[in-house]
């Protein structure tokens, strides 16, 4: 199957991005034909800085390197490397109503943040809807807040089809691959884990800046002896997800009849986080020591990603009368 999906360089990548998308792009590159890229024309929605914006894309493209994501079995690009990417945004729009931006959940969030009211925001789900049908994806996996999107793509797709296809299909339409268990990561303040939130804890922070921030996350203040619910607890939500079994049995157990405080818990998730991102961060400096390899793995997959856009953005203009 062909796996496609992109993440914004909208600031450092965090452990909420890590299991809503990055480990399942991991996951996925194995049986796969998977096609992974850094979306620096979404971010620029939001980053303004031309130096920041081109430190942040090579940030999250050695994050997504160190984490495992591996040249010879997926091919890692930047979605501005593919320029074609704009053009098929462009044929898509024109089969577009306005109405079915307007209804988009994140443009309303985003405009409720104050972000200011620009095309490029409202348009944002049509050159998303580009980047998977560029590649002809069957699957792409997303993290919950995406699902919307991945509506859209599939409408716009039927919709180019029957406007331009002539009985042929143009596009493939795409699947939403979500996996519920790890739906929404909670952050320190037990709101979603967010860039917009400021309360992350970044999958590459330092060990020292981990251990401080686990210590903010929000509990209750329930004495150690009381008995305490897991389910609702952001703390244990997270240390779910870095505990191994046997641990993670215990501290759930301790919690129902009492016995274990926050400060405990907070300790073991701090060096539970630390230890699991290790390998990836020695990755990471191997990476930044060597940026002609980087550069290299980045050209290569331009490259590829590229000869595939080609085919079906010449298929799309051929169907619309303007190739
Ligand atoms: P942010 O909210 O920090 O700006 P993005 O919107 O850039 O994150 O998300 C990138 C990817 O990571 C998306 O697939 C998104 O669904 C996923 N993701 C982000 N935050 C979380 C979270 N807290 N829990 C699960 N998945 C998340
Ligand atoms: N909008 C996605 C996000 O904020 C990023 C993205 C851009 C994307 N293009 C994509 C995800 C194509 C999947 C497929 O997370």
């Amino acid at each position: 199957m062909r796996i496609l999906s992109g993440i914004q360089p909208s600031g450092a990548l965090h452990i909420g991005n890590y299991f809503g998308a990055l480990r399942q792009f991991i996951d996925l590159q194995r049986e796969n034909d998977a096609y992974y890229f850094v979306a620096n024309y979404h971010a620029l929605t939001s980053v303004r800085d031309a130096e920041q914006l081109r430190a942040l894309t090579f940030d999250v493209f050695v994050t997504m390197l160190s984490l495992g994501l591996d040249p010879e079995k997926a091919t890692l690009f930047v979605q501005s490397d593919v320029p074609e990417t704009t053009e098929l945004a462009w044929l898509l729009s024109t089969v577009t109503p306005m109405g079915w931006l307007e209804k988009c959940v994140s443009y309303k969030e985003k405009i409720q943040q104050g972000l200011p009211a620009e095309h490029g925001l409202f348009a944002y789900p049509v050159l998303q809807a580009a980047d998977i049908l560029l590649y002809d994806a069957d699957l792409v996996p997303v993290g919950q807040d995406q699902k919307q999107h991945l509506e859209i793509t599939r409408d716009i797709a039927e919709r180019f089809n029957r406007v331009h296809g002539g009985g042929q299909e143009v596009f493939r339409l795409p699947e939403a691959y979500i996996l519920e268990a790890v739906a929404v990561v909670p952050g320190l303040d037990g709101r979603k884990m967010s860039k917009s939130y400021n309360n992350t804890i970044e999958i590459f922070d330092e060990p020292a800046t981990i251990r401080k921030k686990v210590k903010r996350i929000v509990t209750d203040s329930r004495p150690v002896e009381a008995p305490k619910d897991p389910e609702t607890d952001s703390l244990f939500n997270l240390f779910r997800l870095f505990a191994a079994a046997d641990d993670l049995a215990e501290v759930e157990r301790r919690y129902r009849e009492g016995g274990i405080g926050y400060g405990e818990v907070k300790t073991r998730l701090g060096e539970a986080i630390i230890a699991r991102f290790a390998p990836a961060r020695e990755q990471r400096a191997d990476w930044l020591a060597h940026p002609e390899r980087v550069a290299a793995v980045r050209d290569a997959a331009a490259q590829r990603a590229r000869a595939t856009a080609r085919v079906v953005l010449d298929r799309a203009r051929a169907a619309c009368g303007v190739g």
